[in-house]
């Protein structure tokens, strides 16, 4: 069955969600970790993509500092040719971690000295593309996704209509033009669906449900 797939982000009031050569900035107030810890804590399974790692480091765990839960959640990491940091925090916790990567890229790069148990799934394509990883993830039993991006996870998940809700957390933060945007480049302009928003602290969360 195809999980439900929440995409999760947070961004400056102009829309970036990280500051100039991709360099990680906490958008998130107190309010909001919260939430997305607890999210985590409900979320059968968290993905993002490969820069997001190498880049940012994440642990991708709930943190008792915000949300109060026993859960570990299993990961997933879009990384098409297994370039991924093997050093990185996400291998250091007991869970799953499954890689994806494209067709012939050899599997077996992880030896057992990370407390994670990872395993690579090759897609059938040259390329990775969003529909492998959603039906392969409802085969392996996940029946909800939350997706912590970045960028291009986010833009190839809602372009290939990927994805059931939208949350984005907006902080009354300017980055400015250099800045790393929330979305990549399109065809031309697309409607999501209905918005509803909420304020949490000094900032404003937007959720996105699909039109039906
Ligand atoms: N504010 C926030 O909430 C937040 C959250 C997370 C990240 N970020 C920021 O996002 C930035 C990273 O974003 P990014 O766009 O550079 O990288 P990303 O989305 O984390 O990872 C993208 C990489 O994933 C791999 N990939 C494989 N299959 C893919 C597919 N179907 N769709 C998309 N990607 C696929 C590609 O690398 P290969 O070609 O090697 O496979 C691609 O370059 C960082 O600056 C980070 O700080 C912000």
């Amino acid at each position: 069955m195809r999980p439900r797939v929440v995409i999760n982000f947070a961004c400056s009031l102009d829309g970036k969600i990280a500051l100039k050569g991709g360099k990680a900035f906490r958008f998130s107030n107190l309010e909001d970790l919260t939430r997305v810890h607890r999210m985590r804590s409900e979320s059968d399974i968290i993905l993002v993509g490969k820069n997001t790692i190498n880049l940012d480091d994440p642990k991708l765990v709930v943190n008792e500092k915000y949300y109060k839960s026993d859960r570990i959640p299993d990961v997933a990491i879009l990384d098409s040719n297994l370039t991924v940091n093997r050093n990185a925090r996400v291998f250091s916790y007991p869970r799953r971690v499954v890689i994806f990567c494209r067709r012939g890229v050899e599997g077996d790069i992880f030896d057992q000295s990370v407390a994670s148990r990872v395993e690579v799934k090759n897609s059938p394509d040259k390329v990775l593309r969003s529909d492998f990883v959603v039906q392969e993830l409802g085969n392996m039993g996940y029946k909800s996704v939350m997706i912590e991006g970045g960028k291009s996870v986010i833009t190839s998940f809602i372009t290939d209509n990927n994805w059931d809700e939208i949350s984005i957390f907006y902080s009354p933060i300017l980055v400015g033009d250099e800045g790393i945007p929330m979305f990549g480049t399109l065809r031309e302009p697309m409607r999501l669906g209905h918005v509803e928003t909420e304020e949490l602290g000094d900032g404003i969360l937007m959720k996105i449900k699909k039109a039906l």
